[in-house]
């Protein structure tokens, strides 16, 4: 039986929600809005690729999870997207983003790649996910957020290590290789990480604050040298190279009581 549980969720975010949500941060708000644009699309991608594959899926647990990480990735696109009315009435317009990422993701991606390395990019997105969800967990990293922002990502989170081990045993059930899953992984961090700078600078470039020197220390400080995100990021991420890795042995799932029970 599957332990994965979708739940419904339905946010109503406030119009009168600060502009800068995140402890009135321009640079750590728009990193996330940057995610929340990133997401309902991103997601529409994995749940379509892992849904057409549930067929040929014959263990019957991974067949019901599967099932699960549609539902749940369904849930996550919905409630991310309708933080953009959020952001429209907040002046901000981002079509340019969205037909590049929709190219990429649906023209690109899904018609090109092979299901091998569809697979391959969406357990390494999936992994991606789980990193950051990890630490916004564990280093209660929205603490200073709108009490409806953290519980949005908090949530996102809290499902995301739920259903770790679904993409990547979905992957391994088509292809066992080292390499692709290598190559996956390299095509879900250039895309991930191009697109959430390229939000976050379209985000930065509308409130007319690139050359703003607070903004950027509020960059270096959550990266570098107080939150220090990059280096976390960075030695969790690579955990992923080992030949026999698997997510299951990252012990993280009791971060997930809190907020899900
Ligand atoms: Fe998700
Ligand atoms: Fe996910």
């Amino acid at each position: 039986m599957s332990q994965i549980t979708v739940r419904q969720k339905n946010f109503n975010f406030s119009p009168q929600i600060q502009r800068y949500w995140y402890g009135n941060s321009a640079f750590k708000t728009h990193f996330f809005n940057s995610i929340t644009l990133l997401f309902p699309d991103g997601e529409q991608f994995m749940l379509r690729t892992i849904k057409r594959q549930i067929k040929q899926i014959e263990n019957t647990q991974l067949k019901q999870e599967a099932a699960a990480f549609v539902g749940q990735e369904a849930q996550h696109a919905v409630q991310h997207e309708k933080f953009w009315q959020i952001l429209y009435q907040q002046g901000y317009t981002f079509d340019i983003y969205l037909r590049c990422l929709r190219f990429i993701l649906f023209n690109v991606c899904e018609k090109r790649l092979s299901i091998k390395f569809k697979l391959a990019m969406i357990a390494g997105v999936e992994h991606f996910t789980n990193v950051i969800a990890e630490l916004t967990l564990k280093e209660e990293l929205f603490a200073d957020a709108e009490p409806i922002m953290k519980e949005l990502f908090e949530w996102h989170s809290a499902e995301e290590i739920e259903h770790k081990t679904v993409a990547y045993d979905v992957f391994q059930d088509v292809t066992q290789s080292y390499l692709i899953r290598i190559l996956g992984i390299i095509m879900a961090y250039t895309f991930v990480l191009g697109f959430v700078n390229l939000g976050l600078l379209i985000m930065l470039h509308h409130d007319k604050k690139l050359l703003n020197f607070k903004v950027w220390q509020e960059m270096v400080q959550f990266l570098f040298s107080e939150e220090k995100i990059f280096f976390k990021v960075f030695s969790h991420s690579i955990k992923y190279l080992k030949v026999n890795f698997h997510p299951s042995e990252r012990d993280n799932l009791f971060l997930i009581e809190r907020v899900i029970g």
